[in-house]
């Protein structure tokens, strides 16, 4: 990215809890400059101080506070380069397609095309090579796009738990199989999100749809693109990857930061020490930190070795909540090695993963900026 060159972006849903931290993030970022901020009817008119129900622990940024919120249809969105999405799932997917339609490249936090074979589902320290797909995405769409496309993040539970589990298959090659237990923060539900009376004092042992999620999303995101017989190329989960996923998950009554027991067996024997493990972890680099990303950490894992860390309100904002913390990593008589992973479910768990994947897309040219 030359030097002093500034590049426009949109924020679709930007007045809800990803939206939020999409502007406090942007607002401060190097490259993307904020153009336009779409919600519901409910906002669009209004200025962004009087339409947004503000829940961040810094001021609303000064150069949004009056701009105005639009719609979110494609015209009030032509001049930006990206959009960046947080929408509900409920309207997100007519809405990011009728913008991928308009030829604009989507980075989206919603489910709606997380299972689309053509759509990459991209945690940016761990699968960045997925982007690959985009062409024959583009080459799909009817009229075929020139710039045009979505990618999607992964939910924020899987987004904590696959960057250690990249980490140590670089190290140590494919792992069998993964037992993980969630312990969910509330604003993983969203604005205004479960009911006080149902979280205080309290532990929900459900998440609708959360379980399912996380078995099969870790296993896109590890796995690898396949050519069918007729030469179109498609995400194929099972192409590369046996890993075998058994997770339950809770919400409890933490407001950011999601944290999660974890237990995995590795294919080779013997299994590495826990010591070794640990180093892995510490020493992992991924591209996003070699490549000149902006929003990337120093630490992309950061190896605690306190016996009672991570912990949500002492780790969770760690540099400005884009790394992961692990702990505890020791034996598992069950399985190899079990540890405890901390994610910033709303940071590396959805709009940083989203920012990040848009800035490794500007610095291999899958982003078209004119
Ligand atoms: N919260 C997390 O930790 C997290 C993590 C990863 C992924 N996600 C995903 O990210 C997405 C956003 O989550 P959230 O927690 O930020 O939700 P949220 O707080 O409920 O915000 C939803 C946003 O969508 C907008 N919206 C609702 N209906 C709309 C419509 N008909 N047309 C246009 N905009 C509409 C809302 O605008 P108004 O204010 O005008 O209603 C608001 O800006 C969801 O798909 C969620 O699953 C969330």
């Amino acid at each position: 990215m030359q030097e002093g060159r500034t590049i426009k972006v949109g924020v679709l849903g930007a007045t809800g809890t990803v939206g939020q931290r999409f502007i406090t993030l942007l607002s401060a970022h190097p490259w993307f400059v904020i153009d336009a901020l779409g919600a519901s009817s409910r906002s669009a008119g209004k200025p962004y101080a009087k339409a947004v129900k503000w829940k961040q622990s810094t001021p609303i940024p000064s150069a949004v506070r009056e701009v105005g919120v639009v719609e979110c249809v494609p015209e009030h969105f032509k001049d930006c380069a990206i959009v960046f999405s947080g929408l509900d799932a409920d309207v997100a997917g007519d809405i990011e397609a009728a913008f991928r339609s308009a030829d604009l490249a989507v980075f989206s936090n919603s489910k709606n095309f997380r299972k689309d074979p053509h759509v990459p589902l991209i945690v940016p320290y761990a699968n960045p090579a997925h982007f690959a797909i985009i062409p024959q995405q583009q080459a799909l769409q009817s009229p075929p796009l020139k710039k045009g496309f979505i990618v999607t993040n992964a939910n924020c539970s899987t987004t904590a738990v696959v960057i250690p589990l990249t980490a140590l298959e670089r190290a140590f090659g494919p792992i069998e199989s993964m037992l993980v237990t969630t312990m969910q923060a509330i604003s993983g539900a969203g604005y205004p999100g479960v009911p006080s009376l149902d979280i205080l004092d309290n532990i929900v042992p459900y998440i609708g749809g959360e379980e399912e999620k996380l078995e099969w999303e870790t296993l896109k995101i590890l796995g690898g693109i396949a050519e069918g017989d007729d030469g179109v190329k498609a995400f194929d989960m099972h192409a590369r990857h046996p890993l075998r996923v058994s997770a339950s998950c809770n919400r409890v009554p933490v407001i950011d930061g999601h944290t999660e027991c974890v237990s995995v067996r590795f294919a080779r024997r013997p299994p590495p020490s826990p010591q070794q493990v640990r180093e892995a972890l510490a020493a992992f680099t991924p591209d996003a930190q070699t490549i000149g990303c902006p929003s990337a950490p120093r630490h992309t894992i950061v190896v605690h070795e306190e016996a009672d860390r991570p912990q949500p309100r002492l780790d969770r904002y760690y540099q400005d909540g884009a790394s992961v913390s692990v702990g505890r990593v020791r034996q598992c008589p069950v399985l190899d090695i079990k540890f405890v992973v901390l994610g910033n479910n709303v940071s590396i768990g959805a709009a940083t993963s989203s920012i990040l994947n848009a800035e490794i897309a500007v610095l291999k040219g899958i982003v078209v900026t004119k």
